[in-house]
């Protein structure tokens, strides 16, 4: 069965297209087609999605959530049960938690096929462990696209006509995407180039939820005399539970103010008072009253929405026009990015995901997308390559450096580029290749700032003279959207031998 993932920073929701060409969504243990990307971990179970939710406050420690933001930091990871957790680790319990659900809901179905959706500014090495969680979850990947790919596939109806752009701003709990979609086809739409991606991937509704959580921080300490402000505090547990209960109601303060901004947001938050410390001296009467007014928010808020603006008028999108702009994710709710999105964009068709989704649907657009490709083959995806990919080769001889593919550069599943390297000193037999991500003048490798996406020692080299090795590089985007990095030795009596970097 053909299924479609989006993997979100905040939410999970996975759907399918059932016999009738409608798209259906999975429902989680709660009834909502929305699994929350939390994990708690507990004695040797791992619980996910809205029950780990409820569980964070009894043990903030064992609880991970936002781990998607992490994907690209090789040094971060949660400790929880004596056992460590890296991002991909956290994405594999909730692809887990969603191969199960699947696996209820169709106990008769084999396997389960996804295509899987990350942000378009995810790097290659973030796409491989992405990749790599999906299949170590027990789900087949078809192929994993991005994010405003997948906005653009839910909304390609009859309005949407080849040679038409359409550009994606998808605001969500932990990243901003903002891509342009060049549409192609000769019968309908069935091409989609993406032709700019920007965007932040650290960027989201969380960090408007920390702006709110501060005003209450400050509300609280206040009210009770305590300062749960100062993060450099190793908090005991109760001061932990009421620093996550704040964090949880300022979401839901957020949520008040976008759907009513002419009044105040407020919530009586007694559970914060059942763990205070001080409840017996507190001023609050043991109902602590968390406020906010749209203008409060807006003012603790402005340096966010500056950089988010900015963001949004791009130099692409404002050179090149776009007949279509989608707005969705689950900040699309925001009042002050939908008006400031109007305006700017008056000329083009505006969709907001949320007026033309009923219920939290819009907060599925991603997967709907997704759930599309996974059954339609004859959509061809292209994607310009974001950072440029480069190469450096060391042996004991020293170092040598190349550029490899640019970015910039159109890349469709298959698309391959080899090099041949040679050794720098005699009877070298042991290569080790670096694979790296960088921004900016490919001919300038060598001064550039860049990051490791991977690398893999090549032994057992045929011995040769200095510049007579011959040791041939792939670097190839397969089927499902992978870049595979492999290497052989073309001197060995034509026997090549092949080694894939790891990440
Ligand atoms: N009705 C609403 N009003 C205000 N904010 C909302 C609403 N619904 C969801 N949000 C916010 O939207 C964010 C989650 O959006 P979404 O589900 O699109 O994120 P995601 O896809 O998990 O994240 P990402 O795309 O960054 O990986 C959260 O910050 C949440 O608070
Ligand atoms: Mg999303």
């Amino acid at each position: 069965m053909n299924i479609g993932i989006d993997l979100g920073t905040t939410n999970t929701v996975a759907g399918w297209m059932n016999i009738y060409g409608n798209i259906e969504f999975l429902e989680f243990d709660d009834g909502r087609t929305v699994l929350p990307s939390c994990v708690f971990f507990e004695r040797g179970k791992t619980i996910v999605g809205s029950q780990a939710q409820t569980l964070a406050s009894e043990n903030p420690a064992a609880f991970v959530c936002d781990s998607k933001v992490f994907m690209d930091d090789r040094k971060k990871f949660w400790e929880c049960g004596g056992k460590r957790y890296k991002a991909e680790d956290i994405s594999l319990e909730i692809l887990k938690k969603v191969k199960d659900t699947l696996k209820k809901r169709f106990p008769d179905e084999k396997s389960f096929d996804a295509v899987v959706t990350v942000p378009a500014k995810f790097g290659e090495d973030q796409i491989k462990r992405t990749a790599s969680a999906v299949k170590r979850a027990g789900i087949g990947l078809i192929e994993i696209i991005k994010e405003p790919v997948a906005a653009v596939l839910a909304f390609n109806d009859s309005s949407f006509r080849p040679g038409e752009t359409v550009y994606v701003i998808d605001f969500g709990g932990g990243t901003v995407d903002a891509a342009l979609v060049e549409l192609t086809g000769t019968d309908g739409v069935t091409g989609f180039n993406v032709t700019a991606a920007g965007g932040n991937r650290h960027l989201g509704g969380k960090n408007l939820d920390e702006a709110i959580c501060s005003i209450l921080l400050e509300q609280f300490r206040e009210c009770s005399g305590q300062d749960l402000t100062d993060d450099a505090v190793t908090w005991g547990t109760s001061r932990k539970k009421i620093r996550n209960l704040i964090l949880t109601a300022s979401q839901e303060l957020k949520k008040q103010l976008y759907k009513n901004p002419n009044e105040a947001a407020c919530l009586e938050l007694n559970e914060v008072c059942s763990v205070c410390e001080r409840k017996d001296s507190c001023s609050c009467g043991c109902s602590f009253k968390a406020e906010i007014s749209y203008d409060e928010y807006l003012s603790a808020t402005d340096e966010i929405y500056e950089v988010l603006k900015e963001l949004i008028v791009s130099d692409e999108v404002m050179e090149h026009g776009a007949d279509h702009v989608i707005f969705t994710g689950g900040m699309s709710a925001d009042p002050y990015l939908r008006q400031f999105i109007s305006s700017v964009f008056e000329n083009s068709d505006v969709i907001f995901a949320g007026d033309v989704c009923r219920g939290e649907s819009y907060l599925t657009t991603i997967a709907r997308g997704a759930a599309i490709k996974a059954c339609d083959r004859n959509i061809h995806i292209v994607n310009k390559l974001l950072n440029s990919l480069g190469l450096i080769c060391r042996g004991k001889n020293g170092k040598y450096m190349d550029s490899v593919i640019s970015a910039g550069t159109d890349i469709d599943s298959n698309f391959e580029e080899r090099h041949i390297y040679t050794n720098n000193g005699r009877f070298e037999t042991e290569l080790r290749f670096e694979v790296y991500e960088y921004s900016g003048d490919p001919e300038d490798f060598e001064n550039l700032e860049y990051r490791k996406a991977g690398e893999f020692v090549f032994n057992d080299i045929t011995p040769a003279d200095t510049g007579k090795q011959r040791i041939e590089t792939v670097f190839r985007f397969d089927e499902q959207g992978v870049l595979t990095v492999s290497a052989s030795d073309l001197n060995n009596n034509g026997r090549s031998i092949e080694v894939s970097f790891e990440i």
